[in-house]
C-alpha cells in the first residue's frame, strides 16, 4: 500500500488517491540546480539577471503549489490537459509541484513589484530522451506599467532606446505583427496601448538574446543566429508568443510571453496596470549556450562535468564532452492486463517507473511496436529502453540488473504478463 504521508523539504503531507510524486522526483526538490555556485543554470541565471539589473531578482519560492495558484487563477480551463494527473505531479488533490513559474505571478504583482524575475525548478511528466526531464528551471520576468498617459510615455520612451540599442547586431530576427484577429489585444485594452506593450516586450526579449547568443557559435557573421516569433497562445496573456532559436538543424522553443491579461492583474490588486510577462527555459538555453548534448548532465555530479564550469572569468564555457561511455538497449514486450485494454498504461507511468528503478542510467525510451490479438483481443506493447551512463561503462551484469528490475515492477505494478 502507498505511504499515508509523504516528507517533502522536510514537512508532512498526506497522500490520497490520486498522489504521483515519485521518490526519484522527491529527492530533486531540494537540489535547487539555479543556485549551486558554478553551476550553468546558476551562471545563466546570473548573466541573464545582470542583463536586468533595475529587476527584483526572485529565486525561493517553494515548488509546491495548490491547483488553484498554478491553473485556476491564471485562468486555465476547467478540462486543460495539464491538470491531468498523467501530465502532472500531484502531493495530494489540493497541493502539487507547480508546472511553471507563473504559478507565482499573482503573488509577485500583488507584493508591488513592477519589474522583476523569478527563476525556480518545475515538474512536468513527459518521456525520456536526450532532452526532455521531468524537472526543469524556469525563469520568468515581467514589467507592468501604469496603463494611463504616463505610464505609456513610460513605454515609449524606452522601446525609443531599445530600437536604438538593436539597430546593429549579427543576430537575423524573424518578425511577425504583433496584434492579429487569432491573436488579438485584450477586450478592456485599448490596442494601441496593447501594441506598445508588445513592441517593448519584443524589444527587451530581443536585446536579452542578443546579449546571450552574441560571439556564440552559430552566430557569427557568415552564420547568424536565427530567431523566430510565431503567434502562441497561453490563458493568462494575449497577444502571446513563443520564441524560438535555429539550433543544430532544428527551430527550438526557448520561451513563451505576452501581453499579461487584465484578469491577472485585477487578482493582484494592481487593476490599474497593464505589461507584459514571459517564461524561459534555462536548460534549453544553456544546452544551446554551452553545447551541452544532454540534459540529463545538469544533474551530474561528476567533476568532469561540473569542474568545466568553475572558471569564474569566462560567462558561458563551452562543454567538452569527455567521452560516450557505450549505450545498451533491452526491449520489454507484455500483454496488458485482460478487461483493462482501454485504460492503457500511460506512458509518462511506465518512464517513471523506468526513472525508479534505472535513474539517470536511462537515456531513452520508445515504443517499438503495440498491436491487438485478433482472437482474444489482447494488446500487446513492446520498448525499448536505452541504458547509457554519462559517467562510466555499464557492464552487462549491471544493465541485466536494471532491466530485470524494470521488468519485475512493470508485472507488481501494473500487472501486465510478460511475453
Ligand atoms: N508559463 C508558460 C509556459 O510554461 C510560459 C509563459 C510565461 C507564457 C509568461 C506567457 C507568459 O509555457
Amino acid at each position: 500500500a502507498p505511504p499515508s504521508h509523504l516528507t517533502l523539504l522536510g514537512q508532512q503531507y498526506p497522500t490520497d488517491s490520486i498522489t504521483n510524486i515519485s521518490p526519484t522526483i522527491i529527492s530533486k526538490l531540494p537540489l535547487r540546480l539555479h543556485t549551486q555556485p558554478f553551476h550553468p543554470l546558476n551562471t545563466l541565471r546570473t548573466l541573464i539577471e545582470s542583463h536586468f539589473p533595475d529587476y527584483a531578482h526572485l529565486s525561493s519560492f517553494s515548488p509546491l503549489v495548490t491547483p488553484y495558484k498554478n491553473f485556476d487563477e491564471l485562468s486555465f480551463p476547467t478540462d486543460h490537459p495539464g491538470r491531468s494527473v498523467a501530465d502532472s505531479y500531484y502531493v495530494n488533490k489540493d497541493l502539487m509541484l507547480r508546472t511553471h513559474t507563473s504559478a507565482h505571478e499573482i503573488d509577485v504583482f500583488r507584493s508591488g513589484k513592477t519589474k522583476w524575475l523569478l527563476t525556480a525548478d518545475v515538474y512536468r511528466r513527459d518521456e525520456i530522451d536526450g532532452s526532455h526531464y521531468p524537472v526543469f528551471h524556469q525563469m520568468e520576468g515581467a514589467r507592468i506599467f501604469s496603463s494611463d498617459a504616463s505610464g505609456m510615455k513610460e513605454v515609449e520612451e524606452d522601446n525609443a532606446r531599445l530600437s536604438q540599442h538593436l539597430s546593429q547586431s549579427n543576430i537575423l530576427i524573424e518578425d511577425i505583427l504583433h496584434i492579429t484577429p487569432t491573436n488579438p489585444a485584450q477586450p478592456s485594452h485599448d490596442p494601441r496601448h496593447s501594441e506598445l506593450v508588445a513592441v517593448n516586450l519584443k524589444l527587451s526579449l530581443n536585446s536579452l538574446l542578443l546579449h546571450l547568443f552574441a560571439g556564440v557559435a552559430g552566430a557569427s557573421k557568415e552564420e547568424p543566429l536565427r530567431v523566430r516569433w510565431i503567434e502562441a497562445y497561453f490563458p493568462f496573456t494575449s497577444p502571446s508568443y513563443e520564441v524560438e532559436v535555429f539550433f543544430r538543424g532544428k527551430w527550438l522553443e526557448i520561451l513563451g510571453c505576452g501581453v499579461v491579461g487584465q484578469a491577472t492583474l485585477d487578482r493582484a490588486d494592481v487593476p490599474h496596470k497593464m505589461g507584459w510577462a514571459f517564461g524561459l527555459g534555462l536548460e534549453r538555453i544553456s544546452m544551446i549556450l554551452n553545447s551541452i548534448p544532454d540534459i540529463r548532465l545538469f544533474w551530474s555530479t561528476d567533476p568532469r562535468f561540473l569542474s568545466q564550469f568553475s572558471n569564474t572569468d569566462r560567462k558561458i564555457s563551452t562543454f567538452k564532452p569527455y567521452s560516450k561511455y557505450p549505450s545498451c538497449f533491452k526491449d520489454v514486450s507484455f500483454w496488458l492486463p485482460l478487461g483493462e485494454d482501454n485504460k492503457k498504461i500511460h506512458e509518462n507511468d511506465l518512464c517513471d517507473l523506468v526513472r525508479d528503478v534505472a535513474g539517470d542510467l536511462v537515456e531513452d525510451v520508445k515504443m517499438i511496436d503495440s498491436f491487438r490479438h485478433p482472437k482474444n483481443n489482447r494488446t500487446s506493447l513492446c520498448y525499448r529502453i536505452n541504458y547509457r551512463s554519462m559517467d562510466k561503462s555499464l557492464s552487462n551484469e549491471e544493465t541485466n540488473a536494471l532491466h530485470s528490475g524494470v521488468v519485475s515492477r512493470l508485472q507488481d505494478q501494473f500487472r501486465v504478463e510478460i511475453r
